[in-house]
């Protein structure tokens, strides 16, 4: 396969984690990957990167950092990608209640994994044509992810039809299983 007829795929949040095995797999499948690392630490993408030659390249992105996003934009907008997928997110400790949580970590959670995202959504949207696919990871959590996406739902990237709420409830449909849009 020529590197021009490869179907290409940028995700964000890569570094290790959901995106990292998403990477993995579209790898794999012989696609063009662009992942994204905060920081210039090594990371898990390195090492894939570096067994996939031609195939991968590896860009920087804070997605609460909007001049990051833009700038992101603006090395990329000579490219298309069939598909966008979001993967970053933070969550905070597995036994915490609504009582046990700062308002500034709820504040950090809330604006990495609603606002950020689709504000990533929104700002690179154009890279994808109209027949591609803009993806976001969810949980039960994410709830508020796909509330802000309905917000959204009359503008930007909403408004494609490859875009769609696809939060996966943890007792139905297990995240590690995976569940696509
Ligand atoms: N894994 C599961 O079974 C599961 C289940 C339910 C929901 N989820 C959700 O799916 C998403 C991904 O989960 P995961 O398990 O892959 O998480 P993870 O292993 O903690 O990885 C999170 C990824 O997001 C990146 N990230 C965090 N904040 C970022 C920011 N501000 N800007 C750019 N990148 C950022 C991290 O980069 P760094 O390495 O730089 O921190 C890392 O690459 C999360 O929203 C999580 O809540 C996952």
């Amino acid at each position: 396969m020529t590197t021009s007829s490869r179907k290409s795929v940028l995700l964000i949040g890569a570094s290790r984690g959901l995106g990292l095995a998403m990477a993995r797999e579209y790898v794999e499948r012989g696609w063009q990957v662009t992942g994204t690392v905060r920081g210039s630490g090594r990371t898990g993408l390195h090492d894939l990167s570096e067994r996939s030659s031609g195939q991968f390249q590896i860009e920087m992105v804070d997605i609460n950092v909007p001049d990051q996003v833009l700038a992101l934009h603006q090395r990329l907008e000579s490219r298309i990608f069939d598909l966008l997928f979001v993967d970053a997110g933070v969550t905070n400790g597995p036994h915490e209640t609504i009582a046990d949580v700062s308002t500034e970590e709820f504040t950090r959670l809330m604006v990495t994994n609603a606002l950020s995202p689709m504000r990533v959504l929104e700002a690179l949207q154009d890279l994808v044509p109209a027949h591609g696919t803009l993806g976001v990871m969810s949980s039960g959590q994410g709830v508020s992810r796909t509330t802000t996406a309905a917000a959204l739902r009359s503008t930007g990237p909403a408004k494609r039809p490859s875009t769609r709420s696809c939060a996966a409830s943890p007792p139905v449909t297990p995240m590690t299983r995976g569940r696509w849009c």
